[in-house]
Order: structure tokens, then C-alpha cells, then sequence
């Protein structure tokens, strides 16, 4: 996702350093390349070499350090960046820049910089409210910085409140607006993700394996890509991503009433959801006993087909489907892709390893309505995601 873009990051001293290693590991597992740059009280925190090792970059310390001037100096380091993302920044690093005060390596990149520059503040909670800071942190926002505000939380001084650093995983997805295309600005993409269940009676369900994995991965790229996203979501452990509109739905019927209530005012639609295709024909009002039988038998009743009806009735908008198969997949998928009259279908065979319902990863095929298939290896279902939304947006120019 983070592909050949490089991204400066800068630590300074505060305690929140060793959550800036954990935001390295996700820059680097995006496929970003990370050159880190500490300021002396930053590596009394954390050493460099905790930042070498999971950048494979060498960490920047020194403003007059001759080896590393040759090699990159602080202009072209500021210069190769696409971003430049400053966590933790201190109110003495906030106050510096603000008042243009380039004494050392880390403030002197920023400063030289043409890149756009996040700052991440963390600090003590009387120290954010202290007027002085108010006035850099506002001064700052108006030269063009990006700013993320602190949490409030229990703070590392003892006192409770606003000054502590967002988790890695926010300041990643606030840094990836300023890196991936916007491509979705506009767009109004309906997700349907995870199992359905289909209760038999008051403590029992018929559902399956689906974790729901895939449709989040799908709805959290979209939004990073600007998508205005409705996520209608089945039973899942999973924690929503930010910006999206959630509708939590239990069985099938709810998923259906959801998503055609939802459905017209959508561009896109991706039906990643494993819905169950039966359910209970009657769900007994109590608790089923097992009684003196040896068998039981419960007779099924077939859902609605919801990708199938989507299908009937679409008109401008772009349909996907998914198809988990355990065999023929792409004979299978290409009959669901027909039948359900889908502009593309998402293949994957669940007994791949690496392609199951559980899973991080996925092994696709996408399979076209003019017959064309494009197969992908193994990847992140982030990745995954991207590849998606990168054809759909193929399928929207008419390419
Ligand atoms: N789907 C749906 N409503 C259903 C069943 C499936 O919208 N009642 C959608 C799924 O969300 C998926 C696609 O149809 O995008 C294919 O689902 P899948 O379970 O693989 O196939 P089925 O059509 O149910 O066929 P089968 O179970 O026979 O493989």
C-alpha cells in the first residue's frame, strides 16, 4: 500500500517513543521506506538501533556527523521524503518549529523540508494546555502542518488527561490520506462482511467459518482512499475501521433489509459476506431438549439470494462478488459471476492455506464479466483489498 514512498520519521524525547517503533513496524510492513531520524533525548528512550534494525535503514542522530552528511545530509533527507511525520513531538520541539528554530538534525529536516509534515504531539496535560503551546500548536496549523491532537488517557507522569500519543495504528491511517490516492473521493462503496447466523432457537445457530477478515480489509482500504463507506457487518471480532458507517446485522433476512435499504444510494457494491444460504424453517420460541431420540432433523429454508437480487436490479452501479470455493473454483465462480450478473467476482479456494476464512492472508483470482481472469499470489487481505479497489476503479473508467 505505502509502495515506493519514503517517509521521514522523526522521534523525539518523551516516553511515547516506544509506541514510534511500533509505527515504524507498520510503515515498513506497508512496504514504506523509513528513514528515521532521533534527537539526542529521543535515544535516551529507545536506541537507534531499534530503529536500524526494523527500518534496515541507518538512523539519523547527528547534524554534523560526516559519514552520514556524505551519505544523505539533512537537505537531501528532507528532500527525498514524500512525508514527514514527527512522533512523539514535544512542546519543546513544537515550540521550536514554530518559532523556526533549527538547531539540530530533526529540526532542521523539518524545517528544509517541501514535503507535508504530520506532527504528533505527547506531553503532559497541563503542558498541552498551557497557553504557550496552544498559541505554537495554532501557529503551526496555520503554516500548513498537519496536526493530530493528543488522547486522554492516564499519562506516564501520574496526571490523567489530554496529552497522550494516538496509537500507531490512528497516526498510520491519518499519515496514509497523505500517501494513497484519493482515487475514492466521492464514491459511495456499500461492504457486506462476515458469517450470517440462523438461529434454530434461543441459545443455537447454523453459521459458518467466515471471520469477515477480507470485507473490513476491503472497507478500511476504501476509506483510506476516501470512499464514503457503509459496512454492513455479521457477527465478527473485529474492531470496525475508522470513518466507516457500521450496520451490525445477525442473519441473512437482517443482511438482506440492510443492504437493499442501502443499496440504492450506493456506487459500488462488494459482497464479501459469507451469508448463510439456509436457515431454520421454524426457530423454536424455547430451548430445543434433546429428548429420547437418537436423531434429530431440521428442516431448511433457502434465503434470499441478496448478490442475486442486487443483480436484477443494478443499473449504473458496479456489483462484486465473492465465491470461497473447495473446488472447481474457477468454473464455480464463473457461473456465480453469470448467474448473479456481476461486473467481477473475487475466487479463492478456502483449503489454500494461505487463502482461508481465518486467515491474514488471500490467494484471488478476479474473474471479469467479459471472461477475463487475472490471478494474484498470496498477499496481505489489505493488499488484496487495494487490488480490488484498483480494478474497480478500472471497471468504473471502462478500461
Ligand atoms: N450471497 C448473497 N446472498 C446469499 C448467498 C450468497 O448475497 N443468500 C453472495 C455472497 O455474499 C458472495 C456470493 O453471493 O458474494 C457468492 O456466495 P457463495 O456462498 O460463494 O455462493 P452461493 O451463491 O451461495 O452458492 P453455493 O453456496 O452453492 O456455492
Amino acid at each position: 500500500m505505502l509502495n515506493g514512498k519514503t517517509i521521514i520519521l522523526g522521534v523525539t524525547g518523551g516516553i511515547a517513543v516506544y509506541k514510534a517503533v511500533e509505527l515504524l513496524r507498520l510503515y515498513v510492513k506497508a512496504g514504506a521506506d523509513v528513514h528515521v531520524v532521533m534527537t539526542k533525548n529521543a535515544q535516551q528512550f529507545v536506541t537507534p538501533l531499534t530503529f536500524q534494525t526494523l527500518s534496515g535503514n541507518s538512523v539519523h542522530t547527528d547534524l554534523f556527523n560526516l559519514a552520514q552528511e556524505q551519505e544523505i545530509g539533512h537537505i537531501s533527507l528532507a528532500d527525498r521524503a514524500d512525508l514527514f511525520v514527527v512522533a512523539p513531538a514535544t512542546a519543546n520541539f513544537i515550540g521550536k518549529v514554530a518559532h523556526g528554530l533549527a538547531d539540530d538534525l530533526l529540526s532542521t529536516s523539518v524545517m528544509a523540508t517541501k514535503a507535508p509534515v504530520l506532527l504528533v504531539p505527547a506531553m503532559n496535560v497541563n503542558m498541552f494546555e498551557n497557553p504557550i503551546y496552544q498559541r505554537n500548536q495554532d501557529q503551526l496549523r496555520a503554516d500548513g502542518y498537519r496536526m493530530m491532537d493528543p488522547v486522554v488517557g492516564a499519562l506516564a507522569c501520574g496526571w490523567e488527561g489530554k496529552g497522550k500519543m494516538p496509537d500507531p495504528s490512528d497516526i498510520f491511517d491519518e499519515t496514509a490520506q497523505f500517501l494513497v490516492p484519493g482515487d475514492f473521493c466521492g464514491t459511495r462503496i456499500l461492504i457486506t462482511a462476515g458469517p450470517t447466523r440462523e438461529n434454530i432457537d434461543p441459545v443455537r445457530y447454523i453459521s459458518n467459518y467466515s471471520s469477515g477478515k477480507m470485507g473490513y480489509a476491503v472497507a478500511r482500504q476504501a476509506r483510506r482512499r476516501g470512499a464514503q463507506v457503509t459496512l454492513i457487518s455479521g457477527p465478527v471480532q473485529l474492531t470496525p475501521p475508522e470513518g466507516v458507517r457500521l450496520v451490525k446485522v445477525s442473519s441473512a433476512d437482517e443482511m438482506y433489509r440492510a443492504v437493499m435499504q442501502h443499496a440504492s444510494e450506493s456506487d459500488v457494491i462488494v459482497k464479501a459476506a459469507a451469508v448463510a444460504d439456509f436457515r431454520a424453517a421454524h426457530c423454536a420460541q424455547h430451548k430445543m431438549k434433546k429428548g429420547q431420540s437418537d436423531e434429530l432433523t431440521l428442516t431448511l429454508t433457502k434465503n434470499r439470494d441478496i448478490l442475486a437480487e442486487l443483480g436484477q436490479i443494478k443499473d449504473a452501479q458496479i456489483l462484486v462478488g465473492f465465491a470461497a470455493e473447495t473446488e472447481d473454483l474457477v468454473a464455480n465462480a464463473a457461473l456465480k459471476l453469470r448467474n448473479k450478473n456481476l461486473d467481477m467476482i473475487v475466487a479463492n479456494d478456502v483449503t489454500d492455506p494461505g487463502a482461508g476464512f481465518d486467515v491474514d492472508t488471500n490467494v484471488v483470482k478476479f474473474l471479469y464479466a467479459d471472461g477475463s481472469i487475472d490471478s494474484l499470489s498470496q498477499r496481505s487481505k489489505d493488499a488484496v483489498a487495494d487490488e480490488l479497489l484498483d480494478r474497480i476503479v478500472s471497471l468504473r473508467k471502462g478500461d
